[in-house]
């Protein structure tokens, strides 16, 4: 097959390429990297030309709610755009479990490409899956204050990337299947004991507080909110097997 992934070389995107090329698929990577603005619409027309199927997984660092749905309803309508006047006939999206149980303003956005997606007219797929181990680092670089880090309190089931990447890329090979069932890793974490796990595994040894989000948001987060239902498919490593694995630094 021939997959356009868009975000390919974002921390999802970067496996998903890894993934589809393994797999023996053609892959092209739609960034602004790349040369492929998807939100302005620069690129795209050329980029999508002949694909089987197109995996989205672009992001915008933002906790606006306006922001956020701007650019995941931009982005979408501009792919499927591109899909339909190509008939690229398969659209695969990747969101996150619980985006509809916590009220934050990325998942207003996630919730806004969600609906953009099912109400379009090209074939489509919606995968949720829980944070990826890396969120840690990714939460290591932003809560921080000054020279301070901060360990945030959430109850979270992360996976490793690859597992999300391989069923990405398992989708794309199939017809188009609406909401398919959401992917966790395989047991809860506290995510400030992943972010001082992941910390010290890379020299950082200051002290780093425990502190709580404040709001509705940071009260789903401790709550649970974000955790996979009992029906969702567990795969992949642990968190500290994933952090043993990492280089260090
Ligand atoms: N991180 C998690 O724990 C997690 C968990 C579940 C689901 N997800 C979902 O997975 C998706 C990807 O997340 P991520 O953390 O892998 O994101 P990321 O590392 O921030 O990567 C974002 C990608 O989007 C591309 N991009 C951004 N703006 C673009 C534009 N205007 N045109 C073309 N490309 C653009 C970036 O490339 P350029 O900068 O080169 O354009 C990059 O390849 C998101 O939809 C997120 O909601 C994430």
């Amino acid at each position: 097959m021939d997959i356009a992934i868009a975000g390919g070389t974002g921390v999802i995107g970067s496996h998903v390429v890894r993934v589809a090329q393994e797999r023996g698929h053609a892959v092209r990577v739609l960034s602004r990297g790349a040369g492929v603005d998807v939100l302005a619409g620069v690129g795209l027309e050329s980029a999508l030309r002949g694909a089987d199927a197109v995996i989205d997984v672009l992001s915008i660092t933002t906790t606006d709610a306006k922001k956020a749905a701007e650019f995941f309803t931009r982005t979408t309508a501009n792919l499927l755009a591109g899909q339909r006047q190509d008939g690229t006939g398969h659209h695969i999206a990747l969101s996150i479990v619980g985006v509809d149980r916590a009220p934050y303003g990325y998942y207003a956005g996630k919730l806004a490409q969600e609906d953009a997606v099912t109400a379009g007219d090209v074939p489509w797929t919606i995968l949720r899956a829980t944070q990826f181990h890396d969120f840690a680092a990714q939460m290591h670089s932003r809560a921080a204050v000054g020279p301070l880090h901060l360990a945030v309190r959430m109850r979270t089931q992360p996976i490793d990337a690859g597992e999300v990447a391989t069923r990405l890329v398992e989708l794309a090979e199939h017809p188009a299947h609406g909401r398919a069932r959401d992917i966790a890793g395989p047991r809860e974490e506290e995510l400030a004991e992943m972010m001082r796990a992941w910390a010290r595994h890379h020299g950082h040894d200051g002290w780093m507080p425990r502190i709580g989000l404040p709001g509705a948001f940071g009260r789903a987060m401790r709550s649970g909110a974000l955790l996979p239902q009992d029906d969702a498919d567990l795969k992949g490593i642990t968190f500290a097997e994933w952090l043993s694995a990492q280089p260090e630094r």
